[in-house]
């Protein structure tokens, strides 16, 4: 183990925002289809999560995003959360069926509207607008042409980004192209545990080379029609090691890691997939056409980092591909969070080191990190000290990376209400407010408050 940072002797009173600098972003992180609901709502059409959700069996609790936290209508009063909280960024994500039914055509000027005005609610309040343009909601439509599958995403997707620039580049100065890239072509295309539920490397392939293709699209669009925004995209990571430091075991644990952590970033860099560390990447191949390694690489302005956690990783020839299994946290006695997931504050220290290593990384942002414990209200009050305590220790550890050197720049918790968990539903609860899904009453939790306290000390 390394020496702890000077930062992590710091007493928790002496531990505050200013060590971090003025020009520091601090903010939370939501996506379209965990919060706002209104799935149908004035012209909205469907997205491959309304349909999978409504596929009996396709998510265990059977649980939707139909109603989900009602921030369609909700909106305003989330927004006066924020600025009583003092939470000076609000990262969001755009529905792309709410404002191209279709996914491609014609564009529904109610969801244009419901946008601005989330715009312009935030902006009123003084709180600047981060919006994702992909939290993976793909209109249903496109996913019946094929959806990520389908090298026509690519173009389907700059016309949607056109369409938002156009819309609302007015106002918004930061964009994200896209939210994990890995996650939802890993467990949307792989496993069949995400929305549109498909598996095999026959659709996961082609999805991933068309999601780089498109981040990279993306960032150009948005460039050429918004010359002075700032342009990034976001990765989901998580640090990986070894179960033990036998060869079988340390090469395994490489080729997770250039699974999970490098197969999207290094394209986007211009180094082209890491086939050397992860064989099955050069299957790839079958899907390129000329000149498309320059067509994935983009000149970000930032990039978006997004842990929670680590994984140890074993040999295993049971896994085709792969050759390696994740061993599961709640076999390796550590502290679990309400997901199964280990926590493990230096895992993100770890990664803002690793991406900090590439050449021509742009600055970082922390664009999403948090915890979900099961949280609930006694007596009209939440106590979530456990998710302080994450937080605190996982700021600790952002600020030894800092402190070292990494361009790290902002941080995002992942996320401001208890919201719809994906493939989880509701159970989990991520929330620094409470939400109580049966009468949409919100309680700001004592870690709300104390981000608040954090973010004015
Ligand atoms: C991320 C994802 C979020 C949220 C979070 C917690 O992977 O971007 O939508 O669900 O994980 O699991």
């Amino acid at each position: 183990m390394k020496a702890p940072g000077k930062q992590m002797e710091l007493k928790d009173n002496l531990f505050n925002r200013a060590l971090f600098g003025d020009d520091f972003k601090w903010g939370v992180s939501t996506a379209a289809y965990q919060i706002e609901g209104g799935h149908d709502a004035h012209g909205k059409g469907p997205s491959v999560w309304d349909v999978f959700t409504a596929k009996s069996g396709a998510i265990p609790s059977g649980h939707h995003g139909n109603t989900a936290c009602d921030f369609y209508n909700t909106y305003p009063q989330d927004i006066a959360v924020l600025k009583e909280l003092g939470i000076p960024n609000f990262r969001f994500s755009l529905s792309w069926s709410r404002i191209i039914p279709a996914g491609t055509g014609e564009v529904n000027e109610h969801g244009i509207d419901f946008y601005n005005r989330v715009i312009d609610t935030c902006l009123a309040n003084g709180i600047e607008p981060w919006v994702t343009l992909y939290h993976w909601d793909l209109p249903h439509e496109l996913d019946l042409k094929g959806g990520w599958a389908n090298r026509e995403v690519v173009e389907w997707f700059k016309e949607f980004v056109q369409v938002c620039a156009k819309a609302f580049g007015d106002r918004v100065k930061y964009w994200m192209v896209m939210n994990e890239p890995m996650v939802f072509t890993g467990a949307g295309y792989f496993l069949g545990l995400h929305a549109p539920g498909k598996k095999g490397l026959n659709n996961f392939l082609p999805a991933v080379h068309h999601a780089v293709l498109a981040m990279a699209e993306g960032g150009r669009t948005l460039r050429s029609l918004l010359p002075d925004a700032q342009i990034g995209t976001t990765f989901s990571c998580s640090h990986i090691e070894p179960y033990t430091s036998g060869r079988k075991d340390v090469v395994a644990a490489r080729r997770v890691d250039a699974l999970l952590n490098r197969l999207f970033i290094e394209p986007i860099l211009g180094m082209g997939y890491p086939e050397e560390d992860l064989p099955v990447a050069k299957k790839l191949k079958k899907y390129m056409k000329p000149g498309d390694s320059g067509l994935m690489q983009f000149d970000f302005d930032f990039i978006g980092i997004q842990n929670y956690t680590r994984e140890i990783v074993k040999h295993s020839i049971f896994v085709p591909y792969l050759n390696a299994v994740l061993v599961k946290a709640e076999n390796r006695k550590v502290p679990l969070t309400a997901m199964g997931w280990e926590i493990y504050p230096p895992a993100i220290y770890h990664m803002l080191k690793k991406y900090a290593e590439y050449e021509n990384m742009p600055k970082l942002y922390i664009t999403e990190n948090g915890v979900a414990f099961p949280d609930t209200a006694v007596g009209g009050k939440v106590n979530d000290p456990e998710r302080i305590h994450y937080i605190k220790s996982h700021l600790r550890q952002v600020l030894r990376a800092k402190e070292e050197g990494v361009d790290v720049q902002g941080y995002f918790v992942w996320t401001l209400l208890d919201n719809f968990e994906w493939a989880e539903g509701y159970h989990p609860r991520f929330g620094l407010v409470h939400v109580d899904f049966e009468t949409q009453q919100r309680i700001i939790k004592s870690s709300g408050h104390w981000y608040k306290a954090f973010l004015n000390g």
